[in-house]
Parts: structure tokens; sequence; C-alpha cells
């Protein structure tokens, strides 16, 4: 298990940080799982905020709930470093899963 389905707020998510993934629900039980690893240098990325964004503490590279990249270092472009990278995962139950 990675988490449980109401840990995960809808337009927004949580990171586990004991095993740093983003847990996101985009839309009503549309769950979806990222390594919570900044594609720019590997910080682990900050709690989503209520808009599902996720800001990296180091540089200040931003992501939304879907793992793309909305800001880059230090300021950049969209796209600037890579989207983040998404692990399959299905509901079970009460749980969301690895698939
Ligand atoms: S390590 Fe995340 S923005 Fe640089």
């Amino acid at each position: 298990m990675l988490v449980a389905t109401d840990k995960v707020p809808v337009g927004g998510g949580v990171v586990v940080t004991d095993i740093v993934v983003a847990m996101t629900q985009p839309t009503q039980g549309q769950f979806m799982a990222f390594d919570a690893h900044c594609t720019h240098q590997g910080t682990p990325l900050g709690q989503p905020n209520s808009q599902g964004v996720m800001t990296c503490p180091l540089h200040g590279s931003q992501f939304d709930d879907e793992g793309k990249n909305l800001v880059g270092p230090n300021g950049g472009a969209a796209g600037t470093t890579a989207n983040l990278t998404e692990i399959p995962v299905k509901v079970q139950g009460k749980n969301v899963v690895r698939a």
C-alpha cells in the first residue's frame, strides 16, 4: 500500500515523505503517483499546496498534480526541468497501491 485514498485530497495531493512519493487526485477518483524527487537535482519536494502544486525547497521548481513542470529552477520557464516520473498505481479497496 502506498496511501489510503482518504489521505489524498481531490484537486491536490500529499507527499508520502518516508518513501518520497507524491500521491495526487487531480479529479475525484483519479489517483496518480510520482517520484517526488525534484527532476533538477533530486531534492525531495515540499507538500502540495491547495492547488496541488509542489515546490522544490532548493531552487524553487514547481510541479502540478499531474507531474508537469510549471516553473523551472530559479524561476525558469515551464519545462526547463523534466516532468516528474509517474509511478503506475491503482485503487484497491480503500488504498492506493502500485499497479
Ligand atoms: S533541486 Fe529542485 S529546483 Fe533544483
